[in-house]
């Protein structure tokens, strides 16, 4: 049976965005209120922004301002390019955007895979700046012909989604008894449309600002004094340098600042603990709703947000190298330049090989784990290391050595280090361009080998010392 292409602007997938489940919080101390998380990472695109992402296309189109054959662009931090994106792609619209170059990879190769065309710009610059992703998308929609600018952080498409949607959801299934709302502000739409719909409905509602360390928003709200400049967090899509144009702060009561660590801790503990996968600002609307709860001396009904999902967020929030690196995850500390190694493998973080695997296998573990070098183990033991070097030395003359055995290859002469070597006695093998191997003898069978240190560990070691 021939089947009639549907029109696109009633794709399928656009039913799937919005009614998504609230669940309570069961496992967690709420001291003497119901908390609930509306699951917004349940979305197609996997974010509260699909939301949006479909209400300012559509609002666009309405107006005129978005035309067929048209260019969508967008400042973002990569959930509302992703909600653009996957509605924009549908109907036809190519995408264009600026993201900020903290945001996790997952979402810009997602972003890619959906058609979007991405210019990343910096992290490290404020409002005003050419680099700075706002301006920099504002700049690209003056000059590509047929641009339309989604602008989040101005245009009333967005708060009018949350108003006629989030919070009409959050109402009806909280039996409207509902006494408080913990949210987070990035362009300030989802607080800005709840504030609209609630003022009308529930106006003795309650808002409570969970904000990143380093956003001026929560000094804002606690003080009525506006920094003058933002420090950096970690957290994506929320906090802010500015108030955001469209921004209704009126309702806020209360707000909580919250450091990166414990956003990142938090969204770690709502996976243990409830079994919900979140990305990293969930962790820092959880953490202000806890304590928010606990802080509590009569029972309340209190909702926030799972605003997206933490599959994109698996190579930072939910890895523990990551985690150490960017000194969020604290392990013991020994005194010892076992301080400066990367990856434990004491600890089991360390990606290895066998001397019998063959080079291909030793590739492509390098490969699929980024590294530049690789411990060969033995039964337990340390025999070597490879690195890319000596894989391209063996491979260059013939493409078959890729099937000969790692241990023909790797390098047995190894640079090793007690752990109380010093500081100086490390930089004289890195700056030789090799690798430090910290080994010592507390165990019978042989020498303990806690792991590599490579002038990017010594790099890390440097910045946490700093910061
Ligand atoms: C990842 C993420 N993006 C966006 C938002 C909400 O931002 P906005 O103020 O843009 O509605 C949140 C809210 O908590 C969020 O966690």
């Amino acid at each position: 049976m021939q089947r009639t292409p549907q029109h696109p602007s009633q794709a399928a997938i656009f039913s799937l965005i919005g009614n998504t489940p609230l669940v309570q919080v069961t496992r967690m101390d709420t001291g003497p209120c119901q908390l609930f998380l509306k699951l917004e990472s349940q979305n197609p695109g996997g974010s509260i922004k699909d939301r949006i992402g479909r209400a300012m296309i559509e609002a666009a189109e309405l107006d005129g301002s978005l035309k067929p054959g048209g260019v969508v662009v967008e400042a973002t931090a990569g959930n509302t390019g992703l909600g653009l994106a996957l509605v924009a792609r549908i109907k036809g619209y190519r995408v264009v955007l600026a993201v900020p170059d903290k945001m996790a990879a997952e979402k810009v190769l997602h972003l890619k895979a959906l058609g979007a065309e991405i210019h990343l710009t910096r992290s490290d610059v404020g409002k005003g700046h050419p680099e700075y992703y706002q301006d920099y998308a504002a700049r690209l929609a003056r000059e590509i012909p047929g641009a339309w600018f989604a602008d989040q952080f101005n245009n009333p498409a967005n708060p009018r989604a949350h108003e006629t949607t989030t919070g009409p959801e959050l109402w009806e299934q909280t039996s409207h008894e509902l006494d408080a709302i913990v949210v987070g502000v990035g362009s300030s739409g989802t607080l800005t449309g709840l504030s609209n719909y609630f003022g009308r409905v529930q106006p003795d509602l309650e808002f409570v600002l969970a904000d990143p360390k380093g956003s001026i928003l929560a000094e804002y709200v606690n003080t009525g004094h506006l920094a003058s400049e933002a420090g950096s967090w970690a957290v994506e899509g929320i906090g802010e340098d500015f108030i955001p144009g469209i921004a209704d702060l009126s309702r806020v009561r209360s707000a909580y600042t919250i450091t990166d660590e414990e956003s990142f801790h938090t969204a770690r503990a709502l996976l243990q603990q409830e079994g919900i996968l979140a990305g990293s600002s969930t962790g820092t609307l959880l953490a202000a709703a806890l304590k928010y709860c606990r802080a509590q001396t009569s029972p309340k009904r209190v909702a926030t947000f799972v605003c997206d999902t933490g599959t994109r967020y698996l190579t930072k929030v939910y890895s523990d190298g990551w985690m150490v690196d960017q000194g969020l995850l604290q392990r013991p500390k020994m005194g010892d330049l076992r301080d400066l190694v990367g990856r434990r493998f004491d600890a089991g973080e360390v990606v290895t090989v066998a001397p019998t695997d063959t080079l291909l296998t030793a590739f492509n573990r390098m490969r699929s784990s980024d590294l530049a070098q690789m411990p060969v183990i033995d039964q337990g033991r340390l025999v070597g290391i490879i690195d890319e070097s000596d894989l391209l030395l063996h491979v260059t003359t013939e493409a078959r050595h890729f099937g000969s055995h790692v241990a023909d290859t790797m390098t047995a002469q190894l640079q090793t280090l007690r752990p109380s070597a010093s500081m100086q006695d490390l930089r004289g093998i890195l700056d030789r361009g090799l690798t430090a191997v910290i080994l010592d003898d507390d165990r019978v069978d042989g020498l303990r080998f806690y792991g590599l240190i490579t002038r990017f560990d010594l790099l890390n070691h440097l910045r946490r010392t700093l910061s």
